[in-house]
């Protein structure tokens, strides 16, 4: 593991938490690696500051990181208005639209963000991209009913070019199924100059297509650790 990388991700993770997290906040718990620095820096300022703060989790992952804390765990039923969501990213642009769902979790993200007063990312230097695509390779993931997945693949490279791969798993022979029983369309190689809020909409509108990992006009702001142990924040 490169360590550089580790500690760009924990000094952004723990100045997000620094500056936003207040107590008596509800607070949304992103997915991901950067993340867990996060919740690392929030239990340890709950123990030494006594914090009451209210967990809502975007994903497995978030909620085992809020349980294994001895966090506060909520939901939007209980809980439905989010102070600060705090979330990693797989990249963003000058604008600060979003690629997020690297780890599958891009529904639940969306709609915790969606309930959140103010989104925060986190993430390390290699995220920082000034177009969507020059940075991350791996696509745009869209999150797909199983039975859709192929007439929503044809449709997308149809209407809007590149090629769309159902993600596979790993330590099991098939597709990836998501936190919510849904399949992720990987959508690579396409054009780079999208107006990426007009491309959402359209996509969303396919049916069967249950959500995008672009998140547009969302972030509020994003912090960048960098190699040289400094945090450099877009907003
Ligand atoms: C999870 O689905 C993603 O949206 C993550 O937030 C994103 O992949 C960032 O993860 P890392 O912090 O591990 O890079």
């Amino acid at each position: 593991c490169d360590m550089s990388l580790e500690d760009a991700k924990r000094i952004a993770a723990y100045k997000a938490v620094d500056e936003y997290i207040k107590d008596g906040m509800v607070i949304g718990v992103g997915s991901g690696s950067t993340v867990v620095y996060a919740v690392d820096r929030i239990a340890e300022r709950t123990k030494n500051e006594n914090l009451k703060l209210q967990c809502i989790p975007t994903s497995f992952q978030a909620r085992q990181l809020i349980v294994k804390h001895k966090l506060n765990l909520s939901d939007l039923e209980i809980c439905p208005a989010i102070d600060v969501c705090i979330d990693g990213a797989d990249e963003v642009d000058k604008n600060m639209t979003l690629i997020k769902g690297g780890g599958g979790c891009l529904l639940q993200e969306k709609i915790v963000a969606s309930c959140a007063n103010k989104m925060i990312i986190i993430a390390d230097y290699t995220k920082n991209s000034r177009q969507l695509g020059d940075q991350y390779k791996k696509g745009i993931p869209i999150e797909v009913v199983p039975m859709a997945y192929a007439p929503i693949k044809h449709q997308i490279e149809r209407q809007f070019g590149g090629e769309l791969g159902l993600r596979m798993a790993i330590a099991k022979a098939g597709p990836v199924v998501t936190d919510n029983g849904n399949f992720i369309l990987d959508w690579k190689n396409y054009k780079q100059d999208y107006d990426w809020a007009e491309i959402n909409k359209s996509i969303t509108l396919i049916p069967g297509v249950v959500e995008t990992g672009l998140f547009v006009g969302m972030a509020k702001k994003v912090y960048f650790g960098l190699a040289d142990g400094s945090v450099k924040e877009q907003v």
